[in-house]
């Protein structure tokens, strides 16, 4: 077949191919019918996503190469930060943003191990995980409904003189008080991480300007497992405009070394013979100096190929997200007296991540789900509703040196019980948003 072909002429043939065969047998357009499958979310693509995967899987680089500059390259652009990290995924993303913060070379600002970390229990466990992990403390605060992020009312008083960073995600799409908390920050010398894994696209006015989530605190997060805003099928990002916190997640992410050259460039700044580490001999090879106790995060170059057809679509997937939200707002509001209806954070304008919704009493979430499920509508809780009752909390229940909890989780324990949300991805179409409407009518009424 490649006979008298050049590599070149041969790679365009093959994508070529893919870009036919992708057309032909995936992303075929069905009628939906009543009863047909709903789901919550899911990977839209098209064949740029399948030639790009297989353009990479020719070169056969493997591990991060030039898609993976590209994709950081671009990505970072797109947000307006500095810099930016692809990783394997969105909790490998928020592991590397807060162990990022327990660098020595943070020196009096870095995170200890007994340190507070103000955050909430009504979300994604890897949100916290890595502060559990880590051996600092998380202090939860309560949420509130219908914005589903944290409380500020009790913020302040929550903040001791061991209390080092904020670390929250923006719930299912709508921002948190970034104006608010950002200013707290501020004034007690706190980090902030801003989990965006689930708000991808969503924007925020801050003193006049518009900014992306995820860039106003201190690091951001993003998650392109495939329900979310974009995918790779597993990845994930950093980003940050401090590039000191930059060079310390970059060690971290790949085995904790010093030097920044990328994978299979050696020397990059010339000096990778002279430096005097540690306490290692003067001229010790810079690639092989430690600066700390760090992973292996990295992603593969196909996952960035991916990402990088991804990219193009961010903003066309935002103005759907928003429009399938607005469909269902618009369907469900008759439902006031029986459902708690989602509210956008005042100055921003969320990238929905899903529909959120909370029964009122006299409305049980769980035979109002169990009803949307049988009929093929798929439905997701709000992650963990209150990530303290469940099993990975039993060995350090009640142990208040592990965690602590301030004020109530009144709203948080109301979200485990009653909270459920549906999908808005770019994926759904107008049938299928009607149809939900309708089956929640039918279920309400059960
Ligand atoms: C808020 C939040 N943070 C982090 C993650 C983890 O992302 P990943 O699944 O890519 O590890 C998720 C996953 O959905 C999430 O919803």
């Amino acid at each position: 077949m490649f006979e008298n072909k050049t590599e070149e002429q041969a790679r365009k043939e093959i994508l070529e191919l893919v870009k036919e065969y992708c057309n032909k047998y995936h992303n075929v357009k069905k009628d939906f019918k009543p009863g047909d499958r709903i789901a919550y979310s899911s990977r839209v693509y098209d064949s740029n996503e399948m030639v790009n995967l297989v353009d990479s899987s020719l070169e056969f680089w493997l591990t991060s190469g030039r898609y993976t500059k590209e994709f950081e390259e671009k990505f970072g652009k797109i947000l307006n930060v500095k810099f930016c990290s692809l990783v394997n995924s969105g909790s490998s993303a928020n592991l590397l943003a807060f162990m990022a913060l327990t660098s020595p070379l943070l020196k009096e600002r870095k995170i200890e191990r007994g340190d507070e970390v103000i955050t909430v229990a009504a979300g994604f466990p890897t949100t916290i995980a890595p502060i559990v992990q880590y051996g600092a403390v998380p202090v939860f605060l309560d949420v509130t409904i219908p914005g589903y992020n944290i409380d500020i009312s009790k913020l302040e008083e929550t903040i001791t003189n061991k209390t080092k960073a904020i670390f929250l995600a923006h719930t299912l799409g709508n921002p948190f008080n970034l104006k608010k908390i950002k200013e707290i920050c501020e004034k007690n010398n706190l980090w902030l991480i801003e989990d965006n894994c689930d708000a991808l696209g969503s924007k925020y006015v801050l003193d006049g300007k518009e900014y992306f989530t995820g860039t106003i605190g201190d690091i951001g997060t993003s998650s392109f497992y495939p329900p979310h805003h974009l995918t790779m099928g597993e990845g994930g990002a950093v980003y940050t405009n401090n590039a000191l916190l930059h060079k310390i997640v970059r060690s971290l992410r790949d085995w904790g070394r010093d030097c920044s050259c990328p994978s299979g460039v050696d020397n990059l700044c010339g000096h990778r013979y002279d430096g005097q580490y540690g306490q290692l001999p003067k001229g010790y090879d810079h690639k092989y100096v430690y600066s700390h106790f760090g992973y292996n995060l990295k992603a593969t170059d196909m996952q960035a190929a991916i990402g990088v057809a991804q990219l193009n679509k961010l903003d066309s997937f935002t103005k759907l997200r928003i429009k399938h939200f607005e469909k269902l707002e618009k369907g469900l509001k008759d439902l006031e007296d029986k459902l708690i209806l989602p509210k956008a954070e005042e100055n921003s304008t969320p990238s929905w991540f899903g529909y959120c919704i909370t029964c009122k009493d006299g409305t049980n979430r769980t035979k109002l789900t169990t009803f949307l499920e049988k009929n093929n509508i798929q439905t997701r809780n709000l992650f963990a509703g209150n990530i303290i009752k469940h099993p990975c909390f039993d060995s350090i229940r009640n142990d208040y040196t592990k965690y602590r909890v301030v004020g109530s989780l009144d709203n948080t324990n109301r979200i485990m019980n009653d909270t459920f949300w549906i999908g808005v991805y770019p994926g759904m179409t107008d049938d299928k948003l009607d149809y939900m409407i309708k089956m929640i009518h039918e279920g309400i009424g059960e």
